[in-house]
């Protein structure tokens, strides 16, 4: 994982680092370093967050026009001052950034080492750098052409900014896996994770590509070539991406802005996609290929962590709507057990940041035998929406919190929407139920804006189960996934073990947990098995665990039996997942700051996981 983010131009680079570092600590937050050139090449570095980093440099801002920085998510060596990067060749003439992994640094290393080079960190990343110092030594070179060489021996992912004592107005980057993007102002560059570091002064960027290595010199502009020493020029995008887009906008954290934002943003995703009033619903990428889809002879869908969750209710609606069959695997499954993939399959690849390294993976192992690759895809631009054969954006805009939350909302609208489509194209669902579900899925903002209404509520009922050390959720049918994600947005953010089940799966082994102390939350709007879950709920009661009953407005049985319940408006039950897990989020996110947790940083974790 990890940001990185590199200025050449005639500004201060300190502060647009800094600013640009604070906008990737999605990435990662566990380290973070700055080396400027000014004369002499400063680096600084230390455990932490990007704010601690700015502490350390206590005789205020470095100056200099040319600088690259960091912020780390661990893979080789923990998160200390040594292991934070930039990392420094032998001679201290060349710093480095790096995000990825050097898969086979050990032997490189054992290499350099016979060559007499010491290394200070356990790092992959700085065995990287003695590399390119060695390479660039043996035979005279630029740093342009000792990187090319350099990186013809490494095996691994890899996005990297270096930065040349002797060349000072001059920076290289490469990558390979990991994202860059390069952004060109009015005199002046940008090199970083995402667009976001440069919105505020350009929107003109360039994604760099795998193998593709790019030099900037202040003086010079830019040339890109590939690791085979190709040139290339690549057409120069504009992005559309807005600086307030980008702050909190008087929330106290990104994540509780963005679970207000849903009733927009799932407006959004439907935007120009569907007409109840004239009966269609449409999806552009998917259009163009009907007859994929039509065809199919089923659907798998692909993803990590909450996009997981909403791949495993797009399973519920394409078999229940539109009678596809369907499965969903876990990419790193996936991708390393084998699958039998055959041309008839679509594939729908599901990621918010479009980056994930494994849903990567996945989708270019079914491109590879021949499937259909569809991507429901947050990041505009990102690396899975350019590989996949069609697909739909959420357009959910940015979302900084690490916890997903209209992300996820979003991806179900897409998903929803598609399964009412295909289940009516297919003949699979009436006319009238088609006409239904349309109107139905136009009503989910304004209903979701009624359930954020009773976030004193839900944070009254976060008060009293804050101190809970386990918690359950349960589940049935299109809100099982519903409980899995609960349970994942509580224990991502607030430290508290949770487990999602489904309701009738409980007295295989988790009832064995119940007691006193423990929370159950019962997701319990299902109208086709409201008996079966009244019954679930006498369960968990009878061993006197707290329930906490997610209803649908009116059900005064399940209501008088739970010790909470919170109340969401009545929907078709295909859609109900888009509005259960909206008091879910408002729950974890109370929850996790009554605990004093850092919600948008949880540790450990962070937004977009490029490593396998
Ligand atoms: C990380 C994030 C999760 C996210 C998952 C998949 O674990 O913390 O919030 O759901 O990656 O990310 P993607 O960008 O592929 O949806």
């Amino acid at each position: 994982m990890c940001g990185i983010v590199a200025y050449v131009g005639e500004k201060e680079a300190y502060p647009i680092i800094i600013e640009g570092l604070k906008r990737l600590e999605y990435r990662g937050y566990d380290s973070a370093g700055i080396s400027v050139i000014n004369g002499d090449l400063a680096t600084f570095k230390c455990k932490g967050k990007v704010s601690d980093l700015e502490a350390v440099i206590l005789d205020g801002p470095l100056h200099g026009n040319v600088g690259i920085g960091h912020t780390r998510w661990a893979t080789h060596g923990v998160p200390n001052d040594v292991n934070a990067h930039p990392h420094l060749s032998g001679d201290g003439n060349l710093s480095i950034i790096h995000n990825g992994i050097i898969e086979n640094y050990a032997p490189l290393k054992q290499a350099l080492e016979n060559l007499g080079h010491v290394f200070k960190s356990d790092t992959d990343t700085e065995v990287l750098i003695h590399l390119i110092e060695e390479v660039k030594k043996e035979d005279n070179l630029s740093l342009e052409e000792a990187t090319r060489r350099a990186l013809q021996k490494v095996v691994g992912a890899y996005a990297i900014v270096i930065l040349d004592k002797e060349n000072p107005h001059k920076i290289v980057g490469a990558k390979k896996s990991s994202p860059l993007v390069f952004g060109i102002g009015d005199g002046e560059y940008f090199l970083a994770s995402d667009a976001s570091p440069m919105v505020k002064y350009t929107d003109k960027v360039i994604y760099l590509k795998d193998e593709e290595i790019i030099t900037i010199d202040l003086n010079e502009g830019y040339e890109i070539r590939t690791i085979e020493n190709e040139i290339k020029k690549p057409k120069v995008l504009q992005i559309d991406l807005k600086i307030e887009e980008l702050e909190k906008g008087g929330y106290e954290h990104f994540m509780l802005k963005e679970i207000y934002q849903q009733p927009i943003t799932i407006a959004e995703s439907m935007r120009g996609r569907i007409n109840a009033a004239e009966g269609w619903g449409k999806l552009g990428g998917m259009e163009l290929h009907m007859n994929r889809f039509l065809n199919a002879k089923r659907i798998v869908l692909t993803a990590c962590g909450t996009s997981w969750h909403a791949a495993m209710i797009a399973e519920y609606l394409f078999e229940d709507l539109a009678r596809i069959p369907t499965e969903v695997e876990y990419a790193s499954e996936f991708r390393y057990r084998n699958p039998i993939i055959s041309p008839d399959d679509v594939i729908i690849a599901l990621s918010q940041s479009g980056e994930t390294a494994d849903t990567l993976a996945a989708v270019k192992l079914a491109k590879s035998k021949g499937a259909f690759i569809y991507g429901i895809v947050n990041n505009v631009g990102s690396t899975i929406a350019r590989t996949t054969d069609s697909g739909s954006y959420i357009h959910a805009g940015p979302e900084i919190g690490v916890a997903s939350t209209k992300a996820f909302t979003s991806q179900l609208t897409v998903l929803t929407l598609m399964a009412i489509i295909l289940g009516y194209q297919k003949g699979k669902i009436s006319e009238d139920y088609y006409r239904q579900l349309l109107a139905e899925m136009e009503s989910v903002p304004t209903l979701v804006s009624k359930i954020l209404a009773k976030a004193d509520q839900i944070k009254y009922i976060a008060g009293e189960v804050r101190n809970a050390s386990n918690a359950l959720y349960l589940g049935r049918g299109y809100n099982f996934p519903i409980a899995l994600e609960g349970a994942l947005k509580l224990k991502e953010i607030s430290y508290i073990h949770a487990e999602g089940y489904p309701a009738a799966e409980m007295k295989h082994g988790p009832i064995a947990l119940i007691d006193m102390y423990m929370p159950v939350v019962i997701i319990a709007t299902n109208k086709s098995a409201h008996e079966k879950i009244i019954s679930n709920i006498q369960e968990v009661k009878a061993r006197k665990g707290i329930v906490i009953a997610v209803i649908t407005e009116g059900d005064q049985t399940i209501k008088e039996m739970a010790d909470f319940s919170i109340e969401i408006p009545n929907i078709a039950e295909p859609l109900s997942p888009l509005l259960a897990v909206i008091p879910l989020q408002i729950l974890s996110y109370h929850i996790a700051v009554m605990r004093g947790c850092h919600v948008d940083q949880p540790r450990n974790l962070a937004k977009s996981v490029t490593v396998e």
